[in-house]
């Protein structure tokens, strides 16, 4: 443990020494990360010009749309800005505004052209205001079209493959490389100049740059990116690339590194992490993996998302149930229970095999607790179609579910598939659909009262400042009297009262 901890500080200062000494005069270094972290020393000049004007630091916002992997790639983000300088800020006061954008749904793109409407009044009046747009809805032509046409206050867009290059692409938009950048397209507008790179893919990983983590006991670990399954409905495999994994020896580093920061549980991210490890020089499986990963002293919880049936192995399974600190949670995303609509979304499994999948799960690790995707409304999804969903859903009586209404996208297959089905079907079967969820989801959190659990303490309660909330090792939420102390640690607490998807507990 001390040898970790030794490490790890010498790790952090040499970024910050390095950053110190790096000649920002100098032409800009090839290779990476030691580019990105010149462009990061360049740009902490700028804040240091910027604060002896203003008598303040320049204050940078990033808010996350969609998932866990956007959250991660924020404290990217963020660990990347506190490298050059720049203030934590609320989204009101920042000089900095990044948008992490998703764009799973319709609905996300539409809430970031709102908000992004909103931002141009404030930016008009003070026009050294930053604004930056990332992740997945940037890989798509058609929006960073549309931004250059009528978003020409937008400062820099870029993708999900090149996050690791905000330093550069900051350091392009303030024009604080002589000469000129070349790698970056600029784009100048009439008026406006905007720095745009996006790129189509990538089988590059960075590793070594920096990050801010939203919590300091407990994090997300990238172990693989992209997608290879094109489910027909989804855009992830066209926004987010191929796949490719981690190498095994740099994701136990990393863990071992946050451990010796005060991270004891840890959440392995990967748009399908059970095909971890296929695209490895020396491939090897997720069972694999954990089995490692179980190992690091001092770390007390793994968790995992998100996992696709069609790839849960029976070593997977035998692994979760011996496991000492794979926590009591799988999120299995079945979609549809008709095995005619999972064949339509390219999901290769049926219905029947899922729910085998869910016994032996069950089997395996007897109190794990189950959670789900479930979209309504697929194209050509019947009555009869939506009943095996709830079905399923009875059946495995899920601890809580994600309920999504089928929402087009572009360029995916479903797209262009037959019998879109009609807005006020897919309402009303929706609302069955949530109706069977909760009421199912109350009964299964309610069979945990007057039992004794351990609870990892994340916050203060939002609404009681005597309260402080924090997780199962199943993932359900417990609020329980207790102090700011408490925050971090593992507590035994006593489950009094079931309320619908959480518990008011005890400490004893
Ligand atoms: N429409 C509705 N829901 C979708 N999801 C992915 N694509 C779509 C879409 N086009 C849901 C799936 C996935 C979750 C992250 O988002 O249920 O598991
Ligand atoms: Fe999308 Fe399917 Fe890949 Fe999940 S597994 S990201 S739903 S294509």
């Amino acid at each position: 443990m001390s040898m970790m901890k030794k490490e790890n500080n010498l790790f952090n200062m040499y970024n910050r020494i390095n950053l110190e000494k790096i000649d920002i005069n100098a032409q800009p270094p090839t290779e990476e990360p030691a580019r990105q972290y010149y462009f990061m020393a360049k740009c902490r000049e700028w804040v240091k010009e910027f604060q002896q004007k203003n008598g303040r630091l320049p204050g940078a916002c990033v808010t996350t749309f969609g998932c866990q992997m956007n959250a991660r790639d924020s404290e990217k983000l963020r660990g990347i800005l506190r490298e050059m300088g720049y203030e934590e800020a609320s989204e009101d006061k920042a000089d900095f505004v990044i948008y992490n954008t998703c764009t799973v749904r319709e609905n996300a793109n539409t809430r970031v052209y709102g908000r992004l409407g909103q931002l141009k009044p404030r930016k008009k009046k003070h026009p050294h205001m930053m604004i930056g747009l990332c992740g997945c809805m940037m890989q798509e032509p058609e929006v960073v079209e549309k931004l250059k046409k009528s978003y020409r206050f937008v400062d820099i867009i870029f993708g999900t493959h090149n996050i690791y290059k905000f330093a550069e692409l900051v350091a392009t938009r303030l024009e604080l490389q002589d000469p000129p950048l070349a790698a970056s397209s600029v784009y100048n507008g009439k008026s406006d100049r905007m720095v745009i790179d996006i790129w189509k893919d990538t089988d590059q990983i960075i590793e070594d740059l920096p990050n801010e983590r939203k919590y300091s006991f407990k994090s997300g670990i990238n172990i693989m990116f992209g997608c290879n399954n094109f489910c027909s409905y989804c855009i992830v495999p066209y926004v987010r690339g191929r796949e490719r994994s981690r190498d095994p020896k740099a994701i136990i580093q990393e863990i071992e590194r946050l451990v010796a920061d005060g991270v004891s549980e840890v959440m392995l991210l990967g748009q399908n992490v059970n095909s971890y490890g296929k695209t490895l020089e020396t491939p090897m499986t997720f069972a694999q993996l954990l089995t490692q990963i179980e190992k690091i002293e001092g770390l007390r919880r793994i968790r995992f998302m998100t996992s696709h049936p069609k790839d849960l192995s029976d070593d997977l399974i035998e692994v979760m149930g011996k496991s000492k600190k794979i926590c009591k949670h799988l999120h299995l995303p079945v979609q549809s229970g008709s095995t005619d609509i999972l064949a339509k979304m390219n999901r290769r499994y049926t219905k029947e095999q899922y729910l085998k999948l869910v016994e032996k799960i069950r089997a395996a690790v007897p109190d794990i607790s189950l959670t789900t995707d479930i979209i309504v409304g697929f194209p050509g999804e019947t009555e009869e179609d939506f009943e095996e969903t709830l079905d399923v859903v009875r059946k495995v009586r899920y601890d809580s579910a994600f309920t999504f209404i089928y929402s087009k996208r572009t360029g995916t297959p479903a797209a262009v598939m037959e019998n879109q089905v009609p807005e006020d079907v897919i309402k009303n079967r929706f609302d069955r659909l949530l109706k069977e969820v909760q009421t199912i989801a109350a009964e299964t959190c309610a069979v945990h009262e007057g039992t004794v659990q351990e609870v990892l303490v994340e916050d203060i309660c939002d609404h009681d400042s005597e309260m402080v909330t924090g997780r199962l090792s199943n993932n359900l939420l417990v609020h329980f009297y207790g102090g700011r102390e408490l925050i971090g640690q593992y507590v035994d607490v006593s489950l009094k009262e079931c309320r619908g998807f959480y518990y008011i507990g005890e400490k004893i």
